[in-house]
């Protein structure tokens, strides 16, 4: 996730703006930047650490500046894409952390009136927009240009020979520091707090100008809000995890914003054709390793309800050892972090056999993206614990979204029902919020797992992919032995291993499963085996035969995994803390794994 940082003051801007860059280090990036303002704007930026920006940074002179760190999102990492941009006449430097949706259709515009674009980003499209409407006001002046943007945004600018900053946002963080004769604004509090721990929050819609001498923050109709200021007693290190106690649990609780920019920036994509131009793949097959793969198994099952492609499914370190007889044609590769060695390695063969490949992928850039003819990109931002949440649910997403691309590009859908499961996908996180809202009840829940030394995860149809996620995720975090297992499977061996000291998770939303998972429940009761039911709101049934209920919001059956899915993430989270586990960093694992 991209972090911002400005300063304006008596005291050297660049020594201010890089110790504030490099407390946001944690959020992941690629490439830095700083502009500071004198009597021309000083710019300079690099791909890579911002050690290796500052390495070669002039003494650039001035108490005004901002500064920036790139997690690419649209265009790769590299030199020019990263931030600040200045406009065609070197008068305004400006960093912005979201995206810009109608960025191409405003850059064709700004190309025809004759301004000049040196990146590969949406972002650029903003300072010359600013460049065109500024006639002497530069807040009015964004104020006009953010009137013509879709998207979201924290954006600040800084303009040549002033000592103000000014600055935007919507559905992207901005905290303004406040000092004595002089103010900071940051994309959150870490990147502040050596300086002051008093704070201005900024809202969505509103504007902040400011000065060494004054701060005012503007609602979205042009009036000065008054704001009392925030007192801050974080720590650093808690103020990185926003409050939260483990990244983990930051990365849970961001998943309906995660959801919504995966959303946002694909579904036209996608809906224009902008992907898999002549889908007509007659079979599909999907590569993955660990949560990954589990996102590509419910993959297949809605592939092939919505698309009626045959799907299979394939763990990328076994891929190598297939004979490649009879192909599918189009092989989908995913990988949260587009680094796994044996991914890379499946996409390799994939090419030598002649498949169409299409990563799905979280990182921009990642070596993935070069192995492969085409990419979809997550928008979940860098998740920082081992255990992949964010990344999941998104490559979810994505999964349901390629489902109705092909599904469209076969005919396989009509429009109506198209326009229907478009419409039900942006439910999703208003239904990942309400379960998050209930995350006390799912701590309690969790009491039943925490003292166990096996648990076993049931499903049927596409959640029995989710429970083998469930039940990998407790024991990635919390160190409890525990599988997961089609319900169905249970007498042909799990059976006889349950027993009271033996919970059992049940995954029972009302779909065609529910009669038979609810008999499952009570096989598993009546060998004592205490059972956790997750079922859908309304739901009386179940804890007639379950020791314990978690009730979700109600959606349709095909998108149940991803409500199940939370809870079972938040059950894993709640158990290993109780258990007092190191769960940002569990033992032996490794976030991005590069050997075979
Ligand atoms: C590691 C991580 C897992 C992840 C797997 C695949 O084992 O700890 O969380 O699911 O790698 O990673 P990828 O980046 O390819 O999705």
């Amino acid at each position: 996730m991209c972090g911002i940082v400005g300063y304006t003051g008596p005291r050297v801007a660049t020594e201010v703006i890089l110790s504030s860059l490099k407390k946001l280090e944690y959020r992941g990036y690629d490439s830095a930047g700083v502009a500071i303002v004198g009597e021309e704007l000083q710019l300079h930026k690099d791909k890579g650490e911002i050690a290796v920006m500052e390495s070669t940074l002039p003494s650039f002179e001035g108490g005004v500046g901002i500064g920036h760190t790139r997690w690419a999102t649209c265009g790769r990492p590299s030199k020019p894409n990263a931030h600040p941009f200045t406009d065609c006449q070197g008068r305004l430097a400006l960093v912005h952390n979201g995206i810009i949706e109608n960025y191409a259709e405003i850059r064709r515009e700004l190309l025809a009136e004759g301004h000049r674009f040196t990146s590969e980003t949406d972002t650029e499209v903003l300072v010359h927009l600013v460049e065109r409407n500024f006639e002497g006001d530069l807040r009015q002046a964004l104020v006009k240009s953010l009137a013509v943007v879709k998207g979201t945004y924290a954006v600040v600018l800084v303009e040549k020979g002033a000592r103000h900053i000014v600055a935007a946002r919507k559905e992207n963080p901005l905290v303004v520091g406040l000092g004595v004769g002089e103010n900071f604004l940051a994309s959150d509090v870490t990147a502040l707090l050596d300086y002051t721990n008093k704070v201005l929050y900024i809202m969505d819609d509103e504007v902040v100008e400011m000065t060494p001498e004054k701060v005012t923050i503007y609602d979205p109709s042009g009036r000065p809000v008054q704001r009392r200021p925030e007192v801050i007693s974080w720590s650093a290190e808690e103020a990185q995890k926003g409050g939260f106690e483990h990244f983990m649990l930051k990365e849970i609780f961001e998943q309906p914003e995660a959801i919504r920019n995966t959303l946002r920036s694909n579904l036209e994509i996608l809906e224009n054709g902008g992907l898999l131009g002549n889908a007509e793949a007659s079979s599909v097959k999907i590569v993955a390793c660990g949560t990954s793969y589990h996102a590509a198994m419910i993959g297949k099952y809605v592939i092939e309800k919505v698309a009626k492609v045959p799907v299979a499914v394939e763990l990328a370190s076994e891929y190598r050892y297939g004979t490649g007889a009879k192909e599918h044609p189009l092989v989908v590769l995913i990988s949260q972090s587009g680094e796994t060695a044996d991914t890379l390695a499946a996409a390799r063969e994939a090419r030598r056999r002649g498949c169409r490949t299409l990563a799905i992928t979280n990182v921009v850039g990642s070596t993935l993206t070069r192995e492969v003819e085409e990419v979809f990109y997550t928008r979940a931002g860098p998740e920082i614990g081992v255990a992949a949440t964010k990344t999941f649910i998104t490559q979810l997403v994505g999964l349901y979204l390629i489902a109705m691309r092909l599904a469209q590009a076969r005919k396989a859908m009509s429009v109506d029902e198209l326009r229907t499961m478009r419409a039900q996908m942006q439910q999703l996180p208003q239904v990942v919020r309400k379960v998050l809202d209930g995350s006390s009840k799912v701590e309690e829940a969790a009491d039943m797992l925490a003292d166990a030394r096996d648990v076993f995860f049931l499903g049927r149809n596409l959640n029995f992919p989710t429970m083998l996620e469930g039940a990998l995720k407790l024991k990635e975090i919390s160190y409890i032995h525990a599988e997961g297992y089609a319900a169905g499977e249970l007498k042909h061996g799990p059976l006889a291993l349950l027993d009271s000291r033996t919970p059992t998770v049940a995954a029972c939303p009302k779909d065609h499963t529910y009669d038979k998972m609810l008999a499952n429940v009570a096989e598993v009761q009546a060998r004592e085996s205490p059972v956790l039911a997750i079922g859908f709101e309304g739901d009386r049934d179940l804890a007639q035969v379950a020791s314990r209920v978690i009730l979700v919001p109600e959606v349709p059956p095909m998108f149940s995994p991803f409500p199940i899915t939370v809870v079972l993430q938040l059950l894993s989270y709640y158990a290993a803390k109780r258990r007092g586990c190191s769960i940002d960093k569990p033992k032996n694992l490794a976030k991005s794994v590069t050997v075979e």
